[in-house]
């Protein structure tokens, strides 16, 4: 038996929503309701927002693998398999990509989470979509994790696609992190870091360097204690730097392939509103679970 929820199934899912914030969804005045999650499909649920309601968006999707997405031992599971292949989940994804540019705020920021199944695909239709100016980064998140091939070198890395509203009005703060590799770098009497040049002192930024867009963040373990038994459940470390990146406290951060909740966790965390949606009840309600225990 299919795990794609029937069409009838998804529009009961859908009447089990929990209402859209209130100034998301009508522009109306009033807080989103806490948690604001969703059991929907999100082309259901996205045209009931209003024009840029969100100012940053991050989203998950399945990475069209062709198989059900089963979580080790877990009974909880999603469905990843597209009948006429790349073509189909191109199709499903399209529709989906213009409703987050049209929901997302003049300064807002969306990340497509990929890997190397569809990626360069959905690179193509953002760049019609959004405007090949609007491409802000192709961000490279590298893992050590998983087997090893004898066939090609190891596929190590994610793939997230990173496209402004309007490029130049986006909020992005530069984050910083990790160790200088400059030759000879010497540290101050205050300890800051600096170069002897010709002309005197080069001095660094002591909170260390900028990040770049190959981000070595660790998978989550199969015993990681983060781990709520969703497949592809991704680490709040790498939603934590998003969101610290390309938004602001009390920001309404939108994820529309939710899954167990992570960008509304890291979102809530740091402060920020979150909108959340699922197509799988069972998603919904980990999400839900884990935004009580936070
Ligand atoms: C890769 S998982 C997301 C995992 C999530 N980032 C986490 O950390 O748990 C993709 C999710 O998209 C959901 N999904 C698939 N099609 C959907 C649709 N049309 N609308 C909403 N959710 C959908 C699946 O149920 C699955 O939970």
């Amino acid at each position: 038996m299919s795990d794609r929820l029937t069409e009838a199934e998804s529009r009961r899912a859908s009447g089990r929503s929990v209402r859209p914030p209130a100034n998301a969804a009508n522009g109306a005045d009033g807080d989103p309701p806490d948690p604001g999650i969703h059991v929907a499909d999100n082309l259901d649920l996205m045209p009931r927002l209003a024009d840029g309601c969100c100012d940053l968006i991050y989203v998950d999707p399945p990475f069209a693998t062709g198989a059900v997405r089963a979580a080790r031992g877990g009974a909880h599971r999603f469905d990843d398999r597209w009948s006429g292949g790349i073509k189909a989940f191109v199709a499903f994804m399209q529709p989906r990509l213009v409703e987050f540019r049209r929901v997302l705020a003049p300064h807002g920021t969306l990340y497509v989470h990929l890997d190397w199944r569809a990626a360069a695909y959905v690179r193509v239709m953002l760049d019609t979509i959004f405007g090949a100016d609007n491409f802000l980064n192709e961000i490279i998140w590298h893992y050590r994790t998983g087997g090893a091939s004898r066939r090609w070198f190891g596929r190590k890395h994610d793939t997230l696609l990173v496209y402004a509203r309007r490029a130049g009005r986006h909020r992005f703060h530069v984050l910083r992190e990790g160790i200088y590799r400059t030759d000879g770098l010497k540290r101050d009497e205050a300890g800051r870091p600096f170069k002897s040049t010709k002309k005197g002192r080069l001095y660094f930024n002591a909170h260390g360097p900028a990040l770049t867009d190959v981000w070595d963040i660790p998978f989550l373990s199969t015993v990681s204690v983060e781990r709520v038994g969703w497949p592809t459940q991704k680490p709040l470390a790498l939603l934590d730097r998003i969101i610290r990146a390309s938004s602001n406290p009390d920001d309404l951060v939108a994820d529309f392939f939710c899954g167990s909740g992570t960008t509304l966790v890291a979102a809530a965390r740091l402060g920020r509103r979150f909108l959340g949606c699922d197509l799988r009840p069972e998603a919904v309600a980990l999400a839900t679970k884990r935004l009580q225990a936070r």
